[in-house]
């Protein structure tokens, strides 16, 4: 459904997943994204613990940033209307069980890892402050313009 609210959002490919990016990206275009930018890249430790900051002190944490820093990552910037909640809708629910249960056709149910729930194959931001942190976290030298929402209001 289209909302007139243009946004960009940071959509990333995980290590175990990278060799399926080129259909991923497929997924990507066939969606009608825009790729504003891209970049492959291995995350430091030091790195992957800045993205995952929020999550520091949960049980979970070190599994996280020991599973984003196992090998490269390709990171995107995606435009489109409404492109936070779509890049999520088309991700799928965060664990890969729930994913192929509740939503087959999607990258996390297609490409996660059936013998561990968390490794799901791909990450997105899940609103527009965590989309603007995580696009200059993988694009710090990179400028964006504005992008006008359909209220005439501005989101980064
Ligand atoms: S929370 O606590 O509700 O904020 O967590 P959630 O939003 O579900 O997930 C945040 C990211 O942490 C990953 N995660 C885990 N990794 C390993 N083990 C466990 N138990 C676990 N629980 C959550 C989850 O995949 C999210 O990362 P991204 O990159 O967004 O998929």
């Amino acid at each position: 459904m289209a909302t007139d609210k243009i946004q960009r959002t940071l959509a990333l490919i995980k290590p175990d997943a990278i060799d399926k990016s080129p259909e991923i990206e497929k997924i990507i275009l066939e969606e009608g994204f825009t790729v504003v930018d891209r970049r492959r890249v291995r995350l430091t430790r030091a790195e992957a613990e800045e993205f995952y900051g929020e999550h520091r002190g949960k049980s979970f944490y070190n599994s996280l940033v020991d599973y984003i820093t196992s090998g490269e990552v390709l990171a995107f910037i995606l435009a489109g209307d409404d492109a936070i909640n779509h890049w999520r809708r088309v991700l799928g629910p965060t664990q890969v069980s729930r994913a192929r249960h509740e939503a087959p056709g999607s990258i996390r149910a297609r490409f996660g890892n059936s013998n561990n729930d968390f490794h799901n194959a791909a990450h997105g931001s899940d609103s527009v402050n965590s989309a603007q942190r995580e696009i200059r976290f993988f694009f710090p030298d990179l400028t964006l313009e504005p992008v006008l929402t359909g209220e005439g209001a501005k989101e980064y």
